[in-house]
């Protein structure tokens, strides 16, 4: 004979489960997940955890199913409305698809926090989860476990943005083991100290937690084993030696830099270069930034890291929030896509004055805040600017052998056009003439990135060694409180700046950036003083916004 005993049982950090227990002549037996899912007269309640995205950062978000007596229902509350239906439509069916049964009963999800707005999409795996456990449809025990994914109507899981930032707060919040896309597995394991698991069914996560088929855990990837994608190389420019020497000297005090010059000149072609003489990424840095672009949903199919920096050429259409960020829950745009890397500007005039407002705050602050309704979120933007830009419409203004046709007022309303506090950011201007015919037919090849790289290394580390436990690394951002510290003159440094002070009639302003380039000047020489001829190189780069502005 055999009877049938109902009793609830404790498990340890979770309410009560209903559970059966078989007896019979032999004595108890346990039969876990064997509970009728009619759900008439049951009250079931569970609880699955699982990680929810604010800007770059993951937070626990606990989601939990209750079913029970009542007209049918399926009710979702802590979620934004619009992500409620659809995220109910897709679990119901997926359940279905997966050889599991959607109760006819009243069921309510609640995911908590409620106070923070979450993007739905990710939370349709632990919804589906915590709804088969409410229903005894499954047992385990997930209390160390976070789940994330979107679910398609089969039952597959959809890749999800965010998967680094959710391994590490996993991670952080003490949880063992995360489920997720088996897209975003590779992501996901870089944050190491969690077991990451990339899943391609509900069925068959349930199949291994019930330890049937089990998976195995994705394995990090060493960041010094990833390689660096090959990047386009400096050995390919042809002449331009003094844009050369510009963009070597930016790179190595992090300055930005403005190239004017007719079109063809080659301004884009050294601009793209300039990612493959910048130091290689630190492991936080490749974090930082590979953070970003999954938050943004920017990351190439396959790749778990970002080591090479990043390049970045908006189209000057782009919007104001396409460049800093933007959307109900804001996204990190353009200039944070860039942090770690290279903003590129080209065709500079042509970028609308509220797209050039909007990039001032944050490049003075190596971060952006993006105010919604929803939410204030912050994005890093750590980042070189780089500007090109034809003098005039022709493009021949200026040049010592071309005649420009667009006539002086023409000329100025283009130049115009550039707002005066962004060109006020940027520390090195340089024209870039057209190449010369010697130089384009030459045989031999440029000097390789490699080799100026070297140079650059040897300047930065010598800039870290001397700003050590400061704010800043670099010389382009030194504080002005700072300045007479760290860029101490030769006597005849001294001179050379008080002359081009008073005879070029330098602004209090472009003070300040020729001593810092000047200082990186002396840094690629590895010179303790700033001497004459490191003051002379930089007042040129400062000369431009004379010719072309008058100021
Ligand atoms: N110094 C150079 N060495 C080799 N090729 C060059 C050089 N300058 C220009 N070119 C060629 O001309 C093309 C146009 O250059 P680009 O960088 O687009 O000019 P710009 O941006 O100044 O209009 C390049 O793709 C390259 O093929
Ligand atoms: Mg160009």
């Amino acid at each position: 004979m055999i009877l049938y005993l109902k009793v609830n049982i404790t498990v340890i950090g979770r309410s009560c489960y209903n559970n059966y227990i078989l007896y019979n002549n032999y004595g108890y037996e346990l039969i876990a997940a064997q509970i009728p899912s009619d759900g008439r007269n049951e009250t079931m309640y569970s609880r699955v955890f699982s990680i929810g995205l604010y800007g770059l950062d993951g937070y626990t978000v606990t989601v939990e199913a209750d079913t029970g007596a009542g007209m049918p229902g399926f009710d979702i509350v802590g979620l934004p409305d619009t992500a409620v239906s659809e995220s109910r439509n897709r679990v119901k069916a997926s359940i279905k698809n997966s050889g599991f049964s959607f109760p006819v009963s009243r069921v309510t999800v609640n995911l908590a926090p409620a106070d923070k707005k979450k993007a739905g999409s990710l939370f349709d795996l632990p919804i589906a989860l915590s709804v088969l456990e409410a229903t005894g449809q499954i047992n385990f025990d997930m209390r160390f476990d976070a789940f994330v994914g979107e679910l398609s109507l089969n039952g597959e899981l959809r890749p999800v943005n965010g998967a680094l930032s959710m391994a590490l707060a996993a991670r952080q919040a003490g949880f063992r083991r995360l489920f997720l896309p088996i897209e975003n597995a590779a992501e996901a394991a870089v944050a190491q100290g969690i077991e990451i698991y990339g899943v391609t069914t509900v069925f068959d996560l349930t199949r291994h937690l019930a330890g049937e088929d089990i998976l195995s855990p994705a394995e990090a990837v060493a960041f010094d084993s990833i390689p660096v994608p090959l990047q386009p190389d400096f050995a390919d420019v042809k002449g331009q030696y003094a844009a050369r020497r510009a963009l070597e000297i930016a790179a190595a005090g992090g300055h930005n830099l403005l190239m004017i010059g007719p079109p063809g000149s080659g301004k884009s072609m050294l601009a793209k270069r300039l990612p493959s003489i910048l130091p290689p990424m630190t492991y936080n840095e490749a974090i930082e930034t590979t953070k970003i672009y999954s938050v943004a949903g920017a990351m190439t199919g396959g790749e778990s890291l970002i080591t090479a920096r990043p390049f970045r050429s908006p189209h000057h259409t782009v919007s104001p929030a396409g460049l800093t960020g933007g959307g109900t829950v804001p996204k990190p745009g353009e200039i944070s896509l860039a942090h770690n890397g290279v903003l590129f500007l080209d065709e500079l005039p042509e970028f609308p004055r509220s797209s050039m407002e909007v990039l001032r705050q944050p490049i003075e602050d190596d971060k952006v805040t993006i105010s919604r309704v929803s939410a204030s979120l912050t994005y890093p933007c750590s980042l070189m600017l780089v500007a090109a830009m034809n003098p005039c419409p022709c493009g021949n203004f200026g040049s010592p052998n071309r005649v420009c046709t667009c006539g002086q007022a023409t000329v100025s309303r283009y130049l115009s056009r550039i707002s005066g506090p962004l060109l006020d950011r940027i520390d090195i201007h340089v024209e870039v003439a057209p190449v010369d015919y010697e130089s384009l037919s030459a045989k031999e090849q440029g000097e390789s990135s490699a080799s100026v790289a070297k140079r650059v290394k040897a300047a930065r580390e010598l800039q870290q060694r001397r700003y050590d436990g400061e704010e800043f690394s670099c010389n382009a951002k030194i504080p002005s409180s700072l300045m007479n510290d760290v860029c101490t003159l030769t006597p005849t440094g001294e001179q050379m700046i008080h002359r081009a002070f008073t005879s070029l009639g330098l602004s209090a302003r472009a003070y300040d950036k020729v001593l810092k380039v000047a200082r990186t000047i002396a840094d690629l020489e590895n010179e303790k003083l700033i001497d004459a001829k490191h003051v002379a190189e930089a007042v040129q780069y400062r000369t431009l916004d004379k010719k072309y502005w008058n100021v």
